[in-house]
């Protein structure tokens, strides 16, 4: 089956590449994602949407949450989808070694070839990006590279710019520093508060994040 295969080490960015534009997919075997939340889980509704209606050609194999009580895994009951609560751990910022073990894990038994954080507050490092590598996307509240980190909205509004938006870009190593995959600018009003201004990016959100899923799913966008 594609997805056991595209989990096993060593199988590339390249590799999956060209099985997407491959008879392979089109027949019918979708791409399986898998999404980390934290929040209320509005980017997860549009995306479970997004696959429901056939814009985007995958389906959502795993939800996973480090927070019992998050929004999102009740978009995700409501939607039928796969979900677990999974504890962090000791840390408040990062998964503890033995909470990022079960995570990966999760993951690979669902058979998911994509990760997407969808306001996953939790950094990611090392073994988890090793072993799903330039395979996870996340979405952030501004045009990086500016205002990486919390509340990006607030920071913008702080700063005075005129402009600002929402980015797609991989994860790597850093904070909100991956190669960008899609960005949409969102204009900041002389009255907007922060949360005027958070609303409308995040509708800019709900529109970006499948559209570019749906190029990830066509294999539009190269990996290398
Ligand atoms: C989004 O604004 C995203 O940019 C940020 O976290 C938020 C998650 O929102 N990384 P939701 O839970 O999808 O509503």
């Amino acid at each position: 089956m594609m997805a056991s295969c595209l989990n096993e080490p060593g199988k590339t960015w390249a590799f999956w590449r060209r099985l997407v534009s491959s008879a392979e997919v089109t027949d019918g075997k979708k791409l399986r994602l898998g999404v980390l939340a934290s929040g209320k889980g509005s980017n997860l509704r549009a995306l479970a949407e997004a696959c429901a209606s056939g814009e985007i050609a995958a389906e959502i194999g795993l939800v996973l949450c480090d927070l019992e009580d998050a929004g999102a895994l009740d978009v995700a009951r409501g939607a039928g989808l796969p979900h677990r609560f999974i504890a962090p751990g000791r840390f408040r910022t990062k998964l503890d070694d033995e909470a990022e073990s079960a995570y990966i894990a999760a993951l690979r038994e669902a058979g998911v070839d994509l990760i997407l954080l969808t306001g996953f507050m939790r950094i990611l490092k090392g073994e988890f990006l090793r072993a799903f590598e330039n395979r996870v996307v996340n979405i952030h509240p501004s045009l990086l590279p500016s205002f990486p980190g919390l509340e990006a909205w607030k920071q913008a509004l702080d700063h005075g710019v005129k402009v600002t938006g929402c980015t797609i870009h991989f994860v790597d190593q850093g904070i909100d520093t991956g190669r960008i995959l899609a960005q949409r600018a969102v204009e900041v009003l002389d009255d907007d508060t922060a949360s005027s201004l958070y609303a409308r990016i995040q509708e800019a959100e709900h529109a970006l994040y499948p559209s570019t899923v749906a190029r990830i799913a066509r294999g539009e966008i190269s990996f290398g």
